[in-house]
C-alpha cells in the first residue's frame, strides 16, 4: 500500500506507517487540533514525548481525529518518549510510563522510545523498558538520538534490540554513518526534524526543485525523504500544511535529483547535542531534567 497508509516492518514485526505527525514544541491546545486535524486528513501515525509537555493534548486529538475519521484506536500508531529525568529503574520508568499513559488516555503506545541516551542511566532505563515491552504495555521499544558508541554500548547489554533509532535527519544533516550502523544491526533509523527546522525550506537547491516540480520546497524535502526509505514524522500546527505534507505521494523526483538533494548533507547536527549529552544553556551537561534547550540555530 502506499502513501500515509504505507508501513515499513520492525525488526519484532510490528508495522509502522512510514510518513506520520510530530508535535515537538507544541501546547497541549495545538496539539490536539493538529492531531486531530491529522487524524482527520488520513495521517495515521503521532509522535510525542514527555519532554514536549503536550500529551494530555495529544491524547486529547487523537480521541477527537479517531472519532472524526470514523477509525479505531489499533488502526493509529502512537510514539512516545521517556523523559530524561525520569530514567531509571524498572519503578521509575514504569511510574513514568503509566502517567503518561494516563495523560495520553490510552492503554498501550505503539513505540515507547528513550528520549536521550543519559550517560549514567540509560542501560538501566532500557532495561526498565524491556520490562513494559514484555509485559506488553508497548507494542515496541527504542531509542532516540544514540550515536553508534553508545548503541554499541547498548546492544551489548540489551536482550531487546531496539526497534528504531529516531535522528535528526533532513538535507543538511544526513547522519550517514548513524544509518549504515543501524541499517546493519536492523534497526531503523528514522526522521525528527525532517524539515530541518525550517532552514532547508529556503535552500535555493530544494527551491529550484520546488519551482521544476510545481510542488513546495517542504513536499520536495518529504518526497526526497520518502525515495530515501526513511521514516518521518513532520510537525506542523496549520492544517493546510498538514495536508499539503502529506500530499507528496502522486509525484516522484528523477534519481539525479535525489542525489542533487543528498549532495545537501553537511553532517550539520544542531550543536547543542554534538556530543549526545543534553546541556544547559551555560553548556554544562545537565543530564537533561530541567532545561528544553531553545539554542538550535
Ligand atoms: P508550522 O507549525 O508553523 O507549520 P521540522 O519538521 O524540521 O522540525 O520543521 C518543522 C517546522 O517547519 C515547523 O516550524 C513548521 O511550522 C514548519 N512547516 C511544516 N510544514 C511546512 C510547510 N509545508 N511549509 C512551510 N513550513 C512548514
Amino acid at each position: 500500500m502506499d502513501g500515509l497508509h504505507s508501513t515499513i516492518t520492525l525488526n519484532n514485526g510490528v508495522k509502522m506507517p512510514r510518513f506520520g505527525l510530530g508535535v515537538w514544541k507544541t501546547d497541549n491546545r495545538t496539539s490536539r487540533d493538529s492531531v486531530a486535524a491529522a487524524i482527520k486528513n488520513g495521517y495515521l501515525a503521532i509522535d510525542t514525548a514527555r519532554q514536549y509537555g503536550n500529551e494530555q493534548g495529544t491524547g486529547a486529538g487523537i480521541k477527537l481525529g479517531l472519532e472524526q475519521a470514523g477509525l479505531k484506536r489499533s488502526d493509529l500508531f502512537v510514539t512516545t518518549k521517556l523523559y530524561n529525568g525520569e530514567q531509571g529503574d524498572y519503578d521509575q520508568v514504569s511510574r513514568a510510563f503509566e502517567n503518561q499513559l494516563k495523560d495520553l488516555g490510552l492503554d498501550y503506545v505503539d513505540l515507547y522510545l528513550m528520549h536521550w541516551p543519559v550517560d549514567k542511566t540509560y542501560i538501566e532505563s532500557y532495561h526498565a523498558m524491556e520490562k513494559l515491552y514484555r509485559e506488553g504495555k508497548v507494542r515496541a521499544i527504542g531509542v532516540s538520538n544514540f550515536d553508534n558508541d553508545r548503541m554499541e554500548k547498548l546492544l551489548e547489554e540489551a536482550e531487546v534490540i531496539p526497534a528504531v533509532n529516531q535522528m535528526e535527519f533532513n538535507p543538511t544533516n544526513q547522519e550517514r554513518e548513524i544509518l549504515a550502523f543501524d541499517q546493519s544491526h536492523d534497526i531503523e533509523m528514522t526522521a525528527w526534524s525532517p524539515l530541518g527546522g525550517g532552514e532547508s525550506l529556503t535552500n535555493p537547491v530544494i527551491d529550484a526543485l520546488a519551482k521544476k516540480y510545481d510542488r513546495s520546497a517542504a513536499q520536495i524535502i518529504l518526497r526526497w525523504e520518502w525515495q530515501r526509505d526513511i521514516v518521518t514524522v513532520v510537525k506542523s500546527t496549520h492544517e493546510k500544511r498538514i495536508i499539503q505534507n502529506s500530499q507528496i505521494f502522486d509525484f516522484s523526483l528523477s534519481d539525479e535529483d535525489v542525489q542533487k538533494i543528498n549532495e545537501l548533507d553537511q553532517g550539520k547536527r544542531g550543536l547543542w547535542y554534538d556530543d549526545f549529552q543534553w546541556h544547559n544553556p551555560n553548556g554544562k551537561v545537565a543530564n537533561g531534567i530541567d532545561q528544553w534547550p531553545d539554542t538550535r540555530k
